[in-house]
């Protein structure tokens, strides 16, 4: 039998007298570069709210990422292992307005701590004051996970460490060579 963490929302009111339940859905946004272990834990974790997550990856061009989106959007697909419940998309523009095309209303973002607090807060009244539609939700992410970001991942790489255990397999591997081919 398929668990309910694999059934879509129609499969599990059909027949069981419930109101037909429309698939829940939602956009988690970011920059993603790259995933860490901390945005995989809340990925798993929105699983078990949503039927479906959009991993929208920002493409941002007056940032200079160290992966392209298509290098941050397959990593992230194999380390979703092409989950069917998982989306992988990239976005570029305002968020309220890729939501807006995707007919998706939630945006879940997550918080480590306090620090990231000012910043959530002001993206997400301004997204607010841009669309009264679309909510933010957060998630806090796992404790294990309050210290990792993709920006110190990055350094420590560079800097000749090993992030394992901090970020998926693939992330390593291409971190590594990212940064072998670059010296
Ligand atoms: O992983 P990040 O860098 O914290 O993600 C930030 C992101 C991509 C979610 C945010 O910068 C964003 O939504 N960018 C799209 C542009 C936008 O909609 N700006 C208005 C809200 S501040």
């Amino acid at each position: 039998m398929v668990s309910v963490f694999e059934q879509s929302a129609e499969q599990f009111t059909k027949g069981s007298g419930m109101p037909e339940k429309k698939a829940s859905i939602c956009i988690y946004p970011g920059s993603f570069d790259p995933l860490t272990n901390g945005h995989m834990n809340l990925i798993e974790r929105a699983l078990h709210i949503f039927d479906k997550v959009i991993v929208a990856v920002a493409i941002n061009p007056d940032k200079n990422p160290l992966f392209s989106a298509e290098e941050r959007k397959e990593m992230i697909q194999i380390a979703t292992e092409n989950n069917p419940r998982i989306i992988v998309d990239s976005f570029e523009g305002l968020l309220v307005e890729y939501a807006r095309r995707k007919g998706v209303h939630v945006i879940l973002r997550g918080m480590r701590a306090i620090s990231d607090f000012e910043y959530e807060y002001e993206m997400t009244f301004m997204n607010r004051k841009l669309d009264r539609e679309i909510e933010t939700i957060f998630m806090m992410t796992g404790l294990r996970w309050v210290f990792v970001h993709s920006k110190g991942i990055k350094a420590a790489v560079k800097a000749g460490a090993s992030v394992a255990g901090l970020a998926p397999d693939i992330v390593c591997e291409r971190l590594k060579q990212k940064f072998r081919t670059a010296t």
